[in-house]
């Protein structure tokens, strides 16, 4: 690459911007390259006009700088997402069974192991015993059936098959005997949502 040199533009305040950018347009072929900052923002008008009045090209942030005016945009559209984020608020609002939008989640391993660590790792591991049963393998086991575990009667006696879907349903259920709130469990994972155990399934973390 050529050489390329980074000239900063004080922020603060409009007679700034204007002198910043008009020193940098005096030199030849500079262009803007505009960050996320909240100064930035707060003069986007500006910034855009002395773009076109100095015709430097210039790069902003967010689609709404290249549809206010600007030329280009290199980062998302937060608007849009703002947006669709209540595609996935108004059924939680409504109580509604989230496992729609779960089923084409993407696996997430990374975000499974540091989730697991947070909220199971204090009474599970995946390779013993602990306060609760060991759980590495426990797709396709059986519940209740990990050898040397004294396990509730409830569970002992639940006859699942561990499945991502029954781990879905035993974290959201009170009437599974996994949930504390059930008479005769020993434990809860009540506090897990849906969401995170389906990222522990997917995730391969169990
Ligand atoms: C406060 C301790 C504690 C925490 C935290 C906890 N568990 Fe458990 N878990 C237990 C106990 C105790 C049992 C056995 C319950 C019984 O016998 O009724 C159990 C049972 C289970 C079982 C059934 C295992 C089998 O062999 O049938 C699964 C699956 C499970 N937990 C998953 C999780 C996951 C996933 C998390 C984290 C989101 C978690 N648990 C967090 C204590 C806990």
């Amino acid at each position: 690459m050529d050489r390329l040199e980074l000239t900063p533009i004080d922020l603060r305040g409009a007679e700034k911007i204007k002198g910043d950018v008009a020193a940098f347009a005096r030199q030849p072929n500079g262009g803007l390259f505009v960050t996320t900052s909240a100064r930035a923002t707060a003069q986007r008008e500006l910034i855009i006009a002395l773009a076109a009045q100095h015709r430097l090209p210039a790069m902003y942030p967010y689609r709404y700088w290249a549809s206010g005016g600007g030329l280009l945009s290199y980062g998302p559209d937060p608007t849009d997402n703002y947006r669709r984020a209540a595609d996935y608020i108004d059924p939680i609002l409504r109580g509604e069974d989230l496992s729609r939008f779960l089923a084409t989640a993407e696996p997430d391993a990374v975000h499974g192991q540091q989730l697991f660590s947070e909220r199971c790792a204090a009474c599970h591991a995946l390779d013993a015993n602990k306060t609760g049963p060991m759980l590495g393998a426990i797709f396709g086991r059986k519940s209740g059936s990990v050898p040397g575990y004294t396990y509730s009667p409830a569970l002992a006696e639940a006859g699942i098959s561990w499945s991502a879907d029954n781990l879905d349903r035993a974290s959201r259920k009170p009437s599974l005997p996994t949930d504390r709130r059930r008479p005769g469990s020993k434990a809860g994972m009540n506090a897990t949502s849906v969401a995170e155990s389906r990222i522990y399934a997917t995730g391969g973390v169990l």
